[in-house]
């Protein structure tokens, strides 16, 4: 029998996607089929060098061409004071060199012409002279004192951005000195490509009759980047429109203001024409979207019997030549900070040092809670490592050092308080699921036999959902969300929200919030976002932050409408309102189950028949500030099986439980978590970019930029275990990036412990056939 939740399509109901018959359908409305009248196009030329001064830029040839009709550069940029824009990490970045490149593949110039393809043969012609300068690309060589200096225009002249540091040092220095057990381990997690399908592009319109820019934007923040435009060029926000439309992956990438965006915005500011700038593949590889680029120093004490002490971690951060990663003000290393992890330790004390080198701006928050990936990776190493020394499982060592579920919420020693967990569950459940104590018999068989299996475990924390307001902002801009809701006379309603979707099914699973808060059927409810003319002010989705702010949002908006549904009820039932109940998604009289009305009733009454005295309609905003972020977790279990022929390495199985505590809609988190455990594994053995000492970028397509295929993805193997967030109002976390997060350090500790008893510690990503293949020959493992 069909319950009614399950008709109107409420929370834990796994509703069919409201926006797939459309992209299904190849109805789907992206940056490149917008088409307005007279739009003309953008191409851009690009830097060969990663470091040189510009002699000179000769557009003559690429003026003569017809079609083409204008080439912008960094002078006519700088004549207008927009030669350079800011970072949202209060950064400066170049829109275009004055005089000076910074990396390969930056932008020096740009071709507007009546057609796409007239703008590329146009950046053919462009002629640029060049004299090229030493380039740093080391991010340990930029901090010697003669190393080329990256960013000349700063009053600080090194490469060094900035320090963070969290926790306690003479805590963990003393935890360190007591404790019986030190490891220490250093690893690289390199820079890796968002990659999304789309690549970023835009159109710009300028109305000069209006003095409107109206910008369709591949962007996942459009309210900020409103805010920012309208601050650097000085035009009323209210003149400024960006529209979001629908986005082909963003996963961070598609937070950052890159260059092209601001140029094509000049250019139609100019023309007075639309202006489409679309990055081709190549471009966009090799000059945008890199995140990660983190070198780590970890050490983790601990006593004889496993009893983990403290950690202490020293990373260096490599940004590129400009930090410009969209973290909150107050984290310039995000919230690496969260690296305790799921453990319970004395003391920790973690030190994060920004550096400029000349390569693109990297440490986008590749679906990642700004940084949090590498916090895991680090943590769920070390615990290994740990393992490895004292010769223990890796399962009774986590077992043995979680937080324990009475002690949440749990104040972290870097001082973030976990709102709900229960990882011992998890695990148990992972275990139990993949049938640890066989697979662990399975693999000391096959070692004897000379066969190499291993078996990871990653049992994760996770931070989402930034804000609070208090302690999180983007350039002075708070970070809450919003959702707006109007209910219509005959009972369907509109909400719109201040986030907007990039593929996670907003437009389901915001309307299933509104069917169970309203008891409205979820058909007769439409989600609208990215449109700053019409949704609520927010802050953008990435960092899995939309269900626990503009989620929460929904629900008090929504609840904001029921309290005044009540009276309305109250009305109509000619009763006295406190005698009159929510339940089973109508209002009734206490005690008279059989005197009801439907918000449908009510909505209707809204309009028509509402009490005397209150205001017509049906309508309610929130703009909701959390009280804390939302700590989901996971536990996952690899098992792999390596080649000794080739260094290949095959995950056999991967189990999967996480806790996002209540889900909205249990198919859409299962599918969040299939893309977002190929994303995990992609970068563990496949993925990573590389510099020559020249800057020359080495994976600069895919032929070298191995993107995993349905070739190298296992079939994943999922399961939840729920813990609800006692803050948030419908009990749910983040899940968004949980996957991504915690799958690599799973891959990772499996391929080590199949090597563990030849004295493998650890491995750095990507691991690589061939970079297996080598430990292999290392080791006398090799075969053939
Ligand atoms: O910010 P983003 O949408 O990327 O991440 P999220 O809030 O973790 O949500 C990803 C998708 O999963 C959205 O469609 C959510 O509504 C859905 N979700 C859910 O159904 N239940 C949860 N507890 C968390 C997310």
């Amino acid at each position: 029998m069909t319950t009614p939740a399950q008709t109107l399509g409420g929370m834990g109901h796994s509703v069919k996607r409201k926006e797939d018959p459309r992209f299904l359908r190849g109805k789907g409305r992206y940056i490149d089929d917008i088409k307005l009248p007279g739009m003309i196009y953008m191409d851009i030329v690009r830097s060969p060098y990663a470091h040189a001064n510009i002699t000179k830029i000769d557009a003559s040839k690429a003026l003569a061409l017809p079609g083409v009709l204008a080439v912008i550069t960094g002078k006519d940029l700088d004549a207008a004071g927009l030669a350079w824009m800011p970072t949202l990490m209060s950064d400066k970045q170049m829109v275009l060199p004055v005089d000076r490149v910074v990396y390969q593949a930056q932008e020096v110039a740009a071709v507007i012409a009546t057609e796409r393809y007239i703008a590329a043969d146009g950046v053919q012609l462009v002629e640029v002279e060049y004299d090229p300068l030493p380039p740093v690309v080391d991010p340990f060589k930029a901090l010697e004192p003669d190393a080329p200096l990256v960013r000349p225009d700063r009053e600080q002249k090194n490469n060094h951005i900035w320090h963070w540091e969290a926790g306690d040092a003479a805590q963990t220095d003393a935890a360190f000195a007591s404790a019986e057990v030190v490891v220490k381990e250093d690893l690289y997690i390199p820079r890796i490509h968002v990659c999304s399908i789309e690549t970023c592009g835009c159109v710009a319109s300028f109305d000069k009759v209006e003095g409107k820019l109206t910008i369709y934007m591949t962007t996942q923040a459009p309210h900020a980047i409103r805010t920012v435009y309208s601050l650097v060029t000085g035009i009323p926000e209210n003149k400024i429109r960006v529209i979001s439309p629908d986005i082909g992956g963003g996963f961070g990438g598609k937070v950052p203001v890159y260059p092209g965006y601001v140029i094509a915005s000049v250019a139609s500011i100019q023309t007075g024409l639309p202006v489409k700038w679309i990055e081709d593949r190549s471009e966009n590889i090799q000059a945008d979207s890199f995140a990660r680029d983190y070198h780590i120093t970890a050490e983790l004490a601990a006593d004889k019997d496993g009893t983990m002490k403290a950690l202490r971690v020293k990373t260096l951060a490599d940004h590129g030549a400009f930090d410009a990663a969209a973290n909150p003000s107050k984290f310039p290393a995000g919230l690496f900070s969260v690296v305790t992890g799921s453990y319970n330790l004395q003391a920790a004390h973690v030190e994060v040092d920004g550096v400029y080198t000349n390569k693109p701006s990297g440490g986008v928050a590749y679906r990642c809670s700004f940084r949090v990936t590498e916090a895991v990776h680090t943590i769920e190493r070390m615990v290994d490592v740990l393992a490895q020394k004292l010769g223990v499982d890796p399962a009774d060592l986590r077992m043995k050092n979680f937080i324990q579920p009475e002690s949440f919420p749990y104040k972290s020693p870097t001082g973030w308080e976990y709102d709900s967990g229960n990882y011992p569950a998890a695990l148990q459940k992972a275990m139990a699921k993949i049938g640890y104590a066989d697979l662990r018999r399975e693999q000391a068989e096959k070692r004897a036999r000379g066969e190499l299996m291993g078996i990871g475990i990653s049992t994760f924390t996770e931070i989402v959902g930034a804000g609070p307001s208090h302690t999180f902002d983007i350039l002075g801009i708070k970070m809450f969300d919003s959702c707006e809701i109007r209910v219509h006379p005959t009972g369907s309603a509109i909400v719109r929200i201040g986030v907007q979707t990039q593929g996670q099914g907003h437009e389901t699973t915001f309307a299933q919030i509104v069917a169970e808060e309203l008891g409205l059927p979820v058909e007769n409810i439409t989600v609208e976002h990215g449109d700053t003319d019409t949704a609520p002010y927010g802050l953008g989705t990435y960092a899995s932050r939309s269900t626990p702010t503009a989620g929460a949002a929904t629900a008090v908006a929504s609840r904001k409408i029921r309290e005044k549904a009540k009276n309305i009820a109250a009305h109509l039932l000619e009763a006295n309102p406190d005698d009159i109940e929510w339940s089973d998604y109508k209002f009734q009289v206490k005690g008279a189950p059989g005197r009801s009305v439907t918000m449908k009733d009510i909505a209707f009454a809204a309009y028509t028949n509402h009490p005397q005295g209150m205001e017509a309609g049906l309508e309610a905003v929130d703009y909701y500030d959390p009280p804390n972020l939302t700590f989901p977790f996971g536990a996952y279990i690899c098992v792999v099986d390596i080649d000794r022929g080739t260094g290949a390495v095959k995950i056999r199985r991967f189990v999967a439980v996480d806790d996002c505590g209540n889900i909205i809609n249990p198919m859409i988190v299962e599918g969040q978590i299939h893309g977002g455990l190929t994303m995990g594994m992609a970068p563990a053995l496949l993925e990573g970019i590389s510099y020559d000492e020249n800057g020359n970028m080495q994976q600069g397509t895919f032929m070298e930029y191995l993107l995993p295929t349905a070739m190298e993805t296992p079939v994943w193997e999922t399961d939840k275990t729920v813990t609800p967030s006692p803050h948030h109002p419908f009990g749910a976390k983040g899940v968004g990036e949980s996957a991504t997060v915690g799958a690599p350090p799973a891959v990772v500790n499996a391929v080590v412990d199949a090597l563990a008893h030849v004295g493998v510690t650890h491995i750095d990503i990507p691991m690589t056939p061939w970079k297996v293949y080598e430990l292999l020959e290392a080791h006398g493992l090799a075969e053939g």
